[in-house]
């Protein structure tokens, strides 16, 4: 099924269905709390979703309307977090739905908060994966981020290590290698971007 695809800030409507992917994606997930916290408390906090916007299309100008009103969201394919501060990324968490895995959303996910982190200056990116997560690796590999160090029983349930993983955003090759892979999934699939590319610190489109 062809997805019209739509990157824009997460909303508080779009958190019951973010936590449901988390609950199928991490143990422990983070809680409806915690996202709230984060889309609207958190200054550091640029918290992204990855829309079906074909199924919020509005056929005519009262479902536009009542839609605007109800602020009901399309189908969540995917989401992330990317904590900005002091001139350090953080990459918080990123999943795409287990329906729609393999078929390029996560990538896309990364390469917009990537491309948050550039617009926001920062200097490089940090993020921890599980030692076991070898597909989670794969795509943090594709986009160059690079294994810095271990955190011993980094995930405190079961004591697993992390891979403490980083991208350096000062090395102007592997920003010209970047934008080349950014525009190249653009052109793959094509979405509505409302989000890696504002300049405004926060929100704007609200
Ligand atoms: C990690 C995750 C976000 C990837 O999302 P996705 O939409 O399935 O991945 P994509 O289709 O965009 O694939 C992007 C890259 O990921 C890697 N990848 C994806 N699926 C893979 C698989 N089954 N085996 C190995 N590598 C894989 C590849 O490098 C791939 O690039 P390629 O297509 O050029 O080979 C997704 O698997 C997920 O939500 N996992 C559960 C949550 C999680 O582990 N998050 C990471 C926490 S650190």
């Amino acid at each position: 099924m062809n997805h019209k695809l739509i990157l824009r800030y997460m909303r508080p409507a779009d958190i019951p269905q973010v936590v449901i992917i988390d609950n199928q994606s991490f143990n422990p997930p983070w809680s409806a709390r915690s996202y709230a916290y984060e889309v609207g408390e958190s200054s550091y906090s640029h918290m992204v979703v990855l829309e079906d916007g074909t199924s919020v299309q509005p056929t005519n100008g009262w479902r536009r309307w009542l839609q605007r009103w109800s602020d009901h969201p399309g189908a969540v394919l995917g989401y992330g977090g990317l904590w900005y501060i002091a001139g350090e990324g953080h990459i918080s968490t990123i999943a795409a739905h287990p329906d729609y895995r393999g078929q390029g959303y996560g990538e896309i996910l990364l390469a917009a908060m990537i491309h948050r982190a550039i617009t926001l200056q920062a200097e490089y990116i940090v993020l921890e994966v599980r030692v076991s997560n070898a597909v989670a690796q794969n795509l943090y590999g594709k986009y160059e981020f690079q294994i810095f160090g271990t955190k011993p029983n980094y995930y405190r349930l079961d004591n697993e290590d992390a891979y403490d993983m980083r991208l350096d955003l000062t090395d102007e090759a592997m920003l010209a290698r970047f934008e080349q892979r950014f525009a190249a999934i653009k052109a793959r699939q094509p979405f509505t971007d409302q989000y890696s590319m504002l300049t405004s610190p926060k929100h704007s489109q609200e």
